[in-house]
């Protein structure tokens, strides 16, 4: 691995432990104006200083990311389809590696379909985004996207994260699933975990902790964080879980004392 490829990982993997928080905000790419990312830049501003990479399309970080923020670009290279069609797999990759170095990305990224229709244009998309990042040095992390009617088990996301390292993803993002474990284990690059829906906060952090716990090096989290009763709450509670290796329970302390102390501060303006 040459120079500027390790050294664009190593400011998403955090050198001190070699995990990351990255945060999910590429959701409006085919979901449109997301909950809680009506206006992102509004929502991302105080979650950004805790956060290790941010992850997006190219449309929301020029007009939403000030261009002096320092944090590490993840950008979202795959697009093509929404919420309003079928197939959601039926997408390719739509930027190009030149405007990723322009716009100084660390990493690029796109969704495989394993399984899905669109299963050889979406993994020769990823097979050519490896390409272009080998060429100048930039990581490519591939997100295991799950077809409606498949089933999220360590069978089904340990084949498909597999086949992304295979094709030669630097880093692969899949769900956390039972038999995780099988999962990290067959898979040779660091693997971070979606969080999903929105669930309970102590739910989402019990899965953080178990994927951590299970080989994996952090999260790529977006609905449990910003649509969570308290965004900052959640993502220092996630971050203390990864970084710092602390229990669900402490984590969840975390999240609630954030939640009181803004209360209490909102309590106080009035
Ligand atoms: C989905 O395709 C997007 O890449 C999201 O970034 C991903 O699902 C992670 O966000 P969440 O934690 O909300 O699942």
């Amino acid at each position: 691995m040459d120079w500027g490829m390790k050294n664009r990982i190593s400011r998403i993997l955090k050198p001190e432990t070699g995990k990351t928080v990255m945060l999910a905000v590429d959701h409006g790419y085919f979901q449109g104006p997301t909950t809680g990312l009506k206006n992102v830049g509004k929502t991302i501003a105080p979650l950004l200083p805790y956060a290790d990479a941010l992850m997006l399309t190219r449309g929301i970080l020029r007009t939403q990311v000030p261009a002096e923020t320092d944090i590490p670009i993840i950008l979202r290279m795959s697009g093509g389809s929404s919420v309003l069609f079928d197939d959601l797999s039926d997408e390719e990759i739509q930027v190009t590696v030149e405007e990723a170095i322009r716009l100084n990305a660390s990493a690029i990224t796109c969704s495989a379909f394993v399984g899905g229709a669109n299963q050889r244009s979406t993994l020769t998309g990823l097979a050519k985004l490896v390409n272009e990042g080998e060429r100048y040095g930039i990581p490519v992390l591939a997100v295991t996207a799950v077809g409606k009617d498949m089933v999220r088990d360590s069978r089904y996301l340990g084949l498909a994260s597999r086949i992304c390292a295979e094709l030669g993803a630097h880093m692969v993002k899949t769900y956390y699933c039972e038999g995780f474990k099988k999962v990290t284990s067959s898979v040779p690059v660091p693997v971070v975990i979606a969080g999903g829906k929105k669930t309970p906060e102590k739910d989402a952090l019990i899965k953080a902790r178990a994927a951590i716990d299970e080989g994996a090096v952090g999260v790529d989290m977006g609905r449990n964080i910003f649509q969570s009763d308290s965004p900052v709450g959640m993502i220092k509670a996630v971050r203390a879980i990864v970084h710092e290796g602390v229990s669900v329970d402490e984590a969840y302390k975390i999240y609630q004392g954030e939640k009181r102390s803004k209360a209490a501060k909102s309590r106080k303006k009035k």
